[in-house]
């Protein structure tokens, strides 16, 4: 009788201040190479978000929910602790470009010696969104500029509504 194997469950961590087409795409990737794919958002991050974590996470779910073994969730302190709670034995990250890789290496080779039973797996994006950043998304279009095709569209119409309330001083 063939012996079940345990499901390969892995965190994809980030930001996602806003998600953009490139995280979507490893997203949708990631879920072919894994039974579980968990998306989890940093809740203590330094920088000031443009987004709550709610909001980020109902953005997150409202573009995953077609993929049936991609989950969202968000987590506090130290990533390999997190993935470590829900079974996880790889991280997922993107690489963009040569730029990405020192500091993608330097995260990789620290959550190895914190946790070697959970390895890293890195996934080249996809060449079409290999310039996209949730940064220059957001600098973009708070300068006025195009960014249909750079994010999903309810990404999008979330971002109008937030930079008009800011407009507004709300
Ligand atoms: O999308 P980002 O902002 O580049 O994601 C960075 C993230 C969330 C993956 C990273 O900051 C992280 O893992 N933070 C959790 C704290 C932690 O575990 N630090 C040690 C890892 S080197």
């Amino acid at each position: 009788m063939a012996r079940k194997l345990p499901d390969r469950v892995a965190v994809y961590p980030g930001s996602f201040d806003p998600i953009t087409n490139g995280h979507l795409d490893l997203i949708q990737r990631g879920s072919r190479l894994f039974d579980r794919l968990i998306v989890s958002i940093l809740r203590n991050e330094r920088k000031e978000p443009l987004f709550t974590v709610e909001e980020r996470m109902d953005m997150l779910r409202e573009v995953v929910h077609v993929y049936p073994n991609v989950e969202v969730d968000s987590f506090d302190g130290l990533l390999v602790e997190h993935a470590a709670a829900h079974s996880a034995t790889a991280l997922v990250r993107g690489i963009r470009a040569i730029s990405d890789y020192e500091y993608e290496l330097q995260m990789a080779l620290m959550n190895r010696r914190l946790r070697p039973d959970i390895e890293t797996v890195f996934m080249m994006a996809n060449e079409a969104y290999s310039f996209i950043s949730s940064r220059l998304v957001k600098e973009v279009f708070s300068l006025g500029g195009n960014i249909s095709g750079l994010v999903p569209p309810s990404v999008e119409a979330r971002m109008r509504s937030r930079f008009k309330s800011r407009s507004r001083g709300a």
